[in-house]
Formats: structure tokens, C-alpha cells, sequence
């Protein structure tokens, strides 16, 4: 019995001096006195042995020393565990990343993709075609007799090789490819860009971007057309927009008609980009020609349609209150870091 106390007493000891140190150092500790057949249960086993009236002390002495041991153990644990977090590299990960340098969407094709999805809700989808185009497609087949003014040798650039090619004037031309090859229902809007042989200047440039629409089915309306273009100038503006029909003439639609908005640059009061009118043109329209129709064998007799072609950069302009054309084409990063998030 003495010896045994004189033991534990010597295993107190070894315990305190047992500086913790690494993980290995603390499962020989555990192994040694908290194991299956680790000093702790050894001790135990000597209960027997006690004599009788001695028995409660030695198990006290003994439940002490295992107390000792396990505290021994998870302070231990414990300390490594945070040793361990605390010796890695000092990071404080509540500190905010490195920014990457985002790109940002060209203003032009925010817009465009705006104006595509306000009419994919209504059911339009995209068709896109050749920028470099022939004579039929821009012009004969949509009906634009050989002396109208879209044909003039300077509004049109036409490729030297072969004059029947030129460089799409507006994108009316894929309407015509569509129809070619497609009977009606036809819903479609037609994005891109188109070619002018204007002088570039604030308000003019050598090409610009349109997208054209065309819905060709039995009973469309002049109704449906107006109705068609209110909802998109209200998708596209909000709803407090004002919008006016004013009688035109395209060589493809009859009757025509131009949409003008009030002006959203200077609410109505006067400025240079409606000319001090309080309006600003957006976009042709009309509907369908039924010559237009016959040409690509559609019965004009059964089946009406509407047609609407807008300048991109027209409506860039009253959304985002740019006021050159030529910005557009500059690559100027000032000028596109502003449309960072736009929508
Ligand atoms: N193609 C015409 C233009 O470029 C716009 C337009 C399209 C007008 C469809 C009426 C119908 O100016």
C-alpha cells in the first residue's frame, strides 16, 4: 500500500514536469497513462491487493490521480489545438480580396441587348445576317425603286469588285433573308450593324448600329404596331414616356409612320437634341408592303405585317446622355468605365 502511494506521488511529479509538445509527444502521454493498458487501469487493477479498511482512501488517492492525468490531457490537447491556429502565417481573412479588374460591356451592346430582351418577352426572336450584303436584299427586294435616295452612289458603299455588293445600309435586309426562307408567323428582331457614307462628325458616322423588327402573320394591325412600340419605349424609358405617330414614307411599309418620344435629355423644355422641339425621333416603322410580301411569295391577301427599324446609338443617347456619336467608336477607357453596372 505504501509503495503504491509513493508510486502515484512519483507519477504526479513526472506529470507536472511534462512540458506539452507536439501531437506525438501527447498520444505516447495518452497511450502511457490513460490507455487500455496505461498506468491509470494498472493502478486500478492493484484495488484488489488493498486491504480492506484501506480500500476507500486508495480510491480516493486514485480518482484524484486520474483527474490529474485526463485534466493533464485535455489542457494539453487543448493548448496544441491553438498552437497549432496560431503558429500559421498571420492572416487576417476579415481584410477585403484583391480587386480583379472587370471588363465592362460596350454601351452599345448593353443597349442592344436591352432592346432584344424588352422584345424576346413579346415572343420576337434574334436573326442576324451578313454585313456585307447584295443589291436584292437591301434594296430590291424591299421594294426601294432604283432612284431612292438610300441607293445614291453616296449614301451606300459599294464593294469595287462587284457593284450588285455593298455594305448593308440598314438591317432590313435580313427581314428579307428571313422571309425568303421562312413562312409566316414571323416574329423577328434583327440587331447589327450597318454602313453610311456619311461624314463622321458629333452627330454622323460611317456606321452605327440598328435593329430592325418584323411581325408577319394573319390580322396584324396598325393597332399592333403602335401598341408593340408604347410597350418597348416604356420598357426601355419608363413608364411616364410620351410618344407621337407622324406620317413617313419608306419604300417598304404603307402606311408609314415615325415614332417620336418626348425628350428625355431635357424633359420637354428645350434642347439641342430635340432641336428645341421637346421630341425626339427613334424610329421608322410601318406596315409591310404587299408588294414586299409577294416578292417572297408570301399571299398578301391572308397575311398583314409591321416592320420597325431604331438606331442603336439614337436610343444610347437619350438613355445615357451621350452626346458625340463618335465616343462610341474612340475605345476611350474613361468613356467606357462609366457604363461599369449600367443596365
Ligand atoms: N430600314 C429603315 C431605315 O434604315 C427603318 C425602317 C424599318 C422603317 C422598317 C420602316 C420599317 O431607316
Amino acid at each position: 500500500m505504501e509503495q503504491l502511494l509513493q508510486q502515484i506521488e512519483a507519477y504526479k511529479q513526472e506529470i507536472g514536469s511534462i512540458q506539452p509538445d507536439g501531437a506525438d509527444a501527447l498520444e505516447a502521454y495518452r497511450i502511457k497513462f490513460l490507455g487500455t493498458k496505461g498506468i491509470v487501469k494498472s493502478l486500478f487493477a492493484e484495488m484488489k491487493n488493498v486491504p480492506a479498511d484501506r480500500k476507500k482512501e486508495f480510491g480516493q488517492v486514485l480518482n484524484e490521480f486520474k483527474q490529474l492525468a485526463e485534466a493533464k490531457y485535455e489542457q494539453w490537447k487543448s493548448h496544441g489545438d491553438s498552437a497549432h491556429a496560431s503558429a500559421g502565417p498571420a492572416i487576417d481573412l476579415s481584410l477585403p480580396g484583391d480587386p480583379l479588374p472587370l471588363g465592362t460591356h460596350h454601351p452599345i451592346t448593353l443597349v442592344r441587348n436591352q432592346i432584344v430582351h424588352i422584345f424576346g418577352r413579346l415572343g420576337f426572336s434574334v436573326e442576324e445576317g451578313p454585313e456585307i450584303e447584295d443589291d436584292w436584299h437591301n434594296f430590291t427586294a424591299l421594294n426601294l425603286p432604283e432612284n431612292h435616295p438610300a441607293r445614291d452612289m453616296q449614301d451606300t458603299f459599294y464593294i469595287h469588285q462587284n457593284p450588285d455588293w455593298l455594305l448593308r445600309t440598314h438591317t432590313s435586309s435580313v427581314q428579307a433573308r428571313v422571309m425568303e426562307r421562312q413562312k409566316p408567323p414571323i416574329r423577328i428582331i434583327c440587331p447589327g450593324r450597318v454602313y453610311r457614307n456619311e461624314t463622321i462628325s458629333a452627330r454622323a458616322h460611317c456606321f452605327f448600329h440598328q435593329t430592325e423588327g418584323l411581325y408577319v402573320d394573319e390580322n396584324v394591325s396598325f393597332a399592333d404596331l403602335k401598341q408593340t412600340l408604347y410597350f418597348f419605349v416604356q420598357e426601355m424609358f419608363g413608364k411616364d414616356v410620351k410618344v407621337r405617330f407622324r406620317p413617313s414614307y419608306f419604300p417598304f411599309t404603307e402606311p408609314s409612320a415615325e415614332m417620336d418620344i418626348n425628350c428625355r435629355i431635357c424633359g420637354g423644355s428645350g434642347c439641342s437634341v430635340c432641336k428645341h422641339t421637346g421630341w425626339v425621333e427613334i424610329l421608322g416603322s410601318g406596315m409591310v408592303h404587299p408588294k414586299m410580301l409577294e416578292n417572297f411569295g408570301i399571299d398578301s391577301n391572308k397575311y398583314t405585317g409591321f416592320a420597325f427599324g431604331m438606331g442603336v446609338e439614337r436610343i444610347c443617347q437619350l438613355k445615357y446622355r451621350v452626346n458625340d456619336l463618335r465616343l462610341y467608336s474612340q475605345n476611350d477607357v474613361r468613356f467606357l468605365r462609366q457604363f461599369t453596372g449600367a443596365v
